[in-house]
């Protein structure tokens, strides 16, 4: 059985209290609903070649589903704590070198935020070894596989609910912790050094 995560939302400013602890509890929702599949008790009786059982087909979806919901949710939480948030560090460093300029970053993140419905990441990718803003409209689809997360903003509707999206973009980008991102991305480099060897 896993349990949600807690997280301190004190220090943020600019994010309606309400929304942000229906927000979370949106994310321990889908701990709760994969907690269920995974205890779900079932005895497959696959009998042909060609058969295709619906149950199955809808439960591994399901599952999909909510373990992206549950892990883009707490890598965006951790990433939003209002703390740290002068943007500085090795990963500003690569940021700067990769997109000309912070402001540039920055403008590129809210182009492809503003275009999305679902989730914007920042991620190095395993294939050039470079930064990449991925954007996707649910958490189901469009996964990235032997990427490694970097920043996770959260642009569902229901992160904004009744706010404008681009104030809440700002919002945002002024409570990102830079030492959470610094961190993930040390943490990628620590990783891919140990695979070298
Ligand atoms: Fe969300």
């Amino acid at each position: 059985m896993i349990r949600a995560k807690t997280y301190n939302f004190h220090s943020l400013t600019g994010f309606n209290p309400d929304l942000i602890k229906n927000h979370y509890k949106i994310y321990t929702k889908y701990i709760n609903d994969l907690n269920k599949i995974w205890n779900t008790n079932y005895t497959p009786y696959f009998k042909a070649d060609n058969f295709i059982n619906p149950y199955m087909h809808n439960l591994k979806l399901e599952e999909i589903y909510s373990i992206n919901g549950i892990k883009l949710h707490e890598l965006y939480f951790e990433n939003l704590t209002g703390k740290n948030t002068i943007p500085y560090g090795p990963i500003l460093n690569e940021i700067e070198k990769q997109f000309s300029s912070y402001e540039n970053f920055i403008s590129s993140l809210s182009e492809v935020a503003l275009s999305m419905k679902g989730w914007v990441t920042l991620y190095i990718d395993s294939l050039d070894s470079r930064l990449h803003l991925f954007g996707s409209d649910f958490h189901d689809t469009s996964a990235i596989l032997s990427s490694h997360k970097l920043l996770v903003l959260d642009v569902h509707n229901h992160s904004y609910y009744n706010q404008d999206k681009k104030e809440y973009l700002g919002n945002f980008i002024n409570n990102l912790d830079w030492k959470v991102l610094n961190n993930r991305f040390k943490f990628y480099l620590l990783k891919t050094r140990v695979k070298r060897q």
